[in-house]
This record gives structure tokens, sequence and C-alpha cells, in this order.
């Protein structure tokens, strides 16, 4: 079952977060410090997420586990020619390793893109060093646009 992500589903989401990360990053344990920290900002992060009307965090649910969720992040840019200025980043997409090749993060993205058509974005995008995420991507027809300058800070 795909719903929005609540309150009460913070602690899941922080795990969900680290297992991505690791598994991304190819790190099988995180030093004890370093998970400390990563764990407390997911906590305000996602605390602050759920109750934010310009982010939504779709969730889905299994019996009493989540199987994948798919973040949308909305950002507000200055209206152009081609479009309104409103995007959506694509973040945090997990599907649990035993959920996987079921179709489950093509209907996130897909309810997800729904919900943002819905409230007037224009274009979602997204980067990642998934190849499995980009193909997916891809054939639910995000096209590769632009390449981006960026400044580390
Ligand atoms: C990338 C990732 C999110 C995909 O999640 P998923 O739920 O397995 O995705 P889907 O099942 O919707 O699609 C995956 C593949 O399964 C296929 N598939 C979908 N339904 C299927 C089914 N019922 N039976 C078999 N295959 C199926 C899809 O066609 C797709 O094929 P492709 O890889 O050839 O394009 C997941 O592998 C993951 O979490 N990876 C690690 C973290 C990561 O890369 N996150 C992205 C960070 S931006």
């Amino acid at each position: 079952m795909i719903r929005q992500a609540i309150p009460s589903d913070v602690p899941a989401l922080v795990r969900n977060r680290l297992a991505q990360q690791q598994e991304l990053y190819s790190i099988d344990n995180l030093d004890r410090d370093d998970r400390q920290r990563l764990e407390e900002q997911l906590f305000g992060y996602f605390a602050w997420a759920c109750t934010n009307d310009n982010v939504l965090f779709l969730v889905d649910q299994e019996d009493s586990a989540i199987a994948a969720v798919c973040g949308f992040s909305i950002e507000h840019q200055p209206p152009q020619i081609e479009d309104n200025g409103e995007y959506a980043y694509v973040c945090d997409a997990y599907t649990a390793p035993r959920f996987r090749c079921q179709g489950r993060m093509g209907r996130l993205v897909r309810a997800g893109t729904a919900q943002m058509r819905k409230r007037g974005v224009s274009a979602l995008y997204f980067d990642s060093i998934s190849k499995d995420m980009i193909r997916l991507c891809q054939n639910l027809g995000f096209k590769q646009r632009h390449d981006y300058y960026s400044l580390v800070l």
C-alpha cells in the first residue's frame, strides 16, 4: 500500500536512509560517531519533512514493514519562459533488498509524479550514482537535459 509518510514513520525512514547510504557507498559499517551524527541529523530532517508542505515522502507499506521509500522535495524558482519554476527533486529512493524487482519503486515514482502534477510542479529531476535508479527513471520517461555546475561548501 502506497501512502504519505507520517511522523510515526520517522524511525523507519531513518533506518531506510542509513541502509540506502551504506549500500550506495558500499560501507559495511559506519564508524560509531559518524553513525550517531548522521542518525541525529536524519531524525531532525524527517521530523521536519513529514510536516512540511514542500516535501512529500511516499512509503510502500507491506504488512508492518516499509518495503520502499521515495521523497519529492519541491523547489520554488523564479518562473521562466519554459515553465513556472516549480520543480521537485526526487530523493532518498530505496527499496529494501527482499522487495526489489516487484515494481515497487516504479509505482512510488509514478504516484509521486501524479501528486506533484496536482500541486503545479512542472518538472521532476534527480541526480544519482545508482545505475539501477537511472535506468528505472529513464524507463518512466526521464530524459537527461542539463549538466549542472556545483560548488561544494
Ligand atoms: C534502484 C531501486 C530503488 C529500484 O527499486 P525496485 O523497487 O527494485 O524497482 P522496480 O521493481 O520498480 O524496478 C526495478 C526493475 O525491476 C523490474 N520489475 C518491475 N516489476 C517487476 C516484476 N514484477 N518482476 C520482475 N521484474 C520487475 C523493472 O522493470 C526494473 O527493471 P530494470 O532494472 O531492467 O529497469 C533499488 O534497487 C534500490 O533501492 N537500490 C539501492 C539504492 C539505490 O540505488 N537507490 C537510488 C538512489 S538515487
